[in-house]
């Protein structure tokens, strides 16, 4: 089967069927590093609003851009030779096949932070992934470390839609209502719980504020977590990560207010925040919102006993249609799990569905969506990059270092530390792939 991005050339060009949801998805990342206004570029989250001092990335060396597949391939291997075990290439499932390759590791965001921790022997972690996984790992790795992001663009929309401006000014809002005093089981009235996809700036926020990190495989453990300390819990940026997760436990939907940070009280009234148990900010992923409640009727039209995997960033009504939800390291389980020939139905980024229905070729498997439509700023990564990085690190020269200062990283390390040592209870239901 060939890569997302060859069957992309393929369709430029004429010489396949097929859709994308943009024909500039064909062109080199470097031709959206040179536009006057930054963007996502094409992708997933093309349409979604890039904030003001998003980083930009500067434009690479003509010979990183210009060069063929091959000559890309052969420095890339010759750069990580020469480098050997003074670095460690991390790559997260939603990579390009043509930079997957070249990693050392390959994981969902959860095993990525796992990697960067457990790496402490080498001198840089080169990140393929996106700008909130390098900063986790800069706040996981030993003083002296660099970690290297090889697009300064690849960011992620969702985690853009919480600033810690907006998320301080929410917490005012809600201590002024709530009071700071525990109740009679020493529970504090809220607790900050910020999904992974999200600044180190909102990590420091809630290890400053009693709160926790998660990441969609262990999202109902650090809920449980929460409410052992908490009345209720503020979460963000990603609504439908939260509201799946909380509906699971059981949690009622009325008890589970959005707020919108450009209204008064998140646009809701003291009554229904005071019934308040998850408080879901309203935050969502452009590649999850694609996949629907249709697509997955199509699937099961056309495919009797098609079995519907998705990803808790997906609409709830996604979710409640999907056989089984969970994180991205859940899905890979589930179809290594199966000793049958199935078919799959996959909700989730489209670099890893393909991955998979080449990984597993006594399945069928492909994605909901018939759109390719790779998420936009994990595609900002491209092998030139990669090779410039590395390259660079040869000649002892460390680009496009990712770095989260201590006043940052202390309270970020304490909430990230809380969640890696989370246990899952026994008392909630979970949300499958916990
Ligand atoms: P995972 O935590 O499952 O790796 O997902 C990360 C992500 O960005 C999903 O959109
Ligand atoms: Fe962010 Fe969605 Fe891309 Fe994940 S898939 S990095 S949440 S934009």
């Amino acid at each position: 089967m060939s890569s997302v991005d060859t069957t992309i050339q393929l369709i430029r060009t004429g010489k396949t069927e097929g859709e994308t949801c943009s024909p500039a998805l064909a062109d080199g990342p470097w031709v959206f590093d040179l536009q006057a206004a930054p963007s996502y570029g094409p992708g997933s989250s093309m349409g979604d609003v890039i904030p003001t001092g998003t980083p930009r990335q500067g434009q690479i060396p003509e010979e990183y851009r210009t060069a063929s597949n091959e000559e890309l391939d052969a420095r890339i291997l010759a750069a990580k030779a020469t480098l050997g075990d003074r670095v460690v290439v991390l790559g997260h499932f939603y990579q390009r096949d043509e930079v997957v390759k070249y990693a050392d590791f390959v994981g969902d965001s959860f095993q990525l932070a796992n990697a960067a921790q457990s790496r402490h022997d080498v001198e840089a972690i080169v990140f393929c992934g996106v700008h909130f996984m390098a900063e986790t790992a800069d706040i996981l790795a030993r003083p002296g470390q660099s970690v290297i992001l090889p697009n300064l663009a690849a960011g992620c929309s969702m985690a853009d839609m919480a600033d810690i401006d907006s998320v301080e000014e929410a917490w005012e809002q809600l201590e002024a209502l709530y009071g700071t005093e525990p109740d009679a089981d020493g529970r504090v009235p809220v607790i900050p719980v910020t999904y992974m996809n999200s600044s180190a700036a909102l990590k420091g926020f809630c290890g400053e504020h009693g709160g926790i990190v998660c990441t969609s495989s262990n999202a109902s453990t650090v809920l449980e977590w929460a409410f052992e300390r908490g009345q209720r819990v503020l979460f963000f940026p990603d609504q439908h990560l939260g509201r799946n997760t909380a509906k699971a436990m059981g949690i009622p939907l009325e008890r589970m207010p959005m707020w919108n940070p450009r209204r008064p009280l998140g646009g809701n009234d003291v009554a229904g925040l005071e019934e308040a148990q998850v408080i879901l900010w309203h935050g969502f992923c452009s590649v999850h919102k694609r996949f629907s409640v249709d697509q997955i009727d199509k699937a099961r039209a056309d495919f009797p006993g098609v079995r519907v995997l998705v990803h808790p960033e997906c609409p709830m009504a996604v979710v409640d249609a999907a056989d089984a939800a969970g994180s991205t390291d859940f899905i890979g389980k589930a179809i290594a799990a199966a000793t049958e020939a199935t078919t799959f139905a996959i909700g989730t980024e489209i670099n890893m569905v393909n991955r998979l229905a080449a990984e597993y070729p006594q399945h069928t498997i492909f994605s909901l969506d018939p759109v390719i439509c790779p998420c936009s700023t994990m595609y900002r990564i491209h092998p030139g990059y990669l090779a410039w990085v590395l390259e660079a690190l040869v000649r002892g020269e460390v680009l496009n270092q990712i770095t989260v200062t201590d006043e940052v990283a202390v309270p970020a390390r304490v909430a990230l530390e809380r969640m890696l040592a989370a246990k899952p209870g026994t008392t909630a239901a979970q949300v499958v792939g916990d």
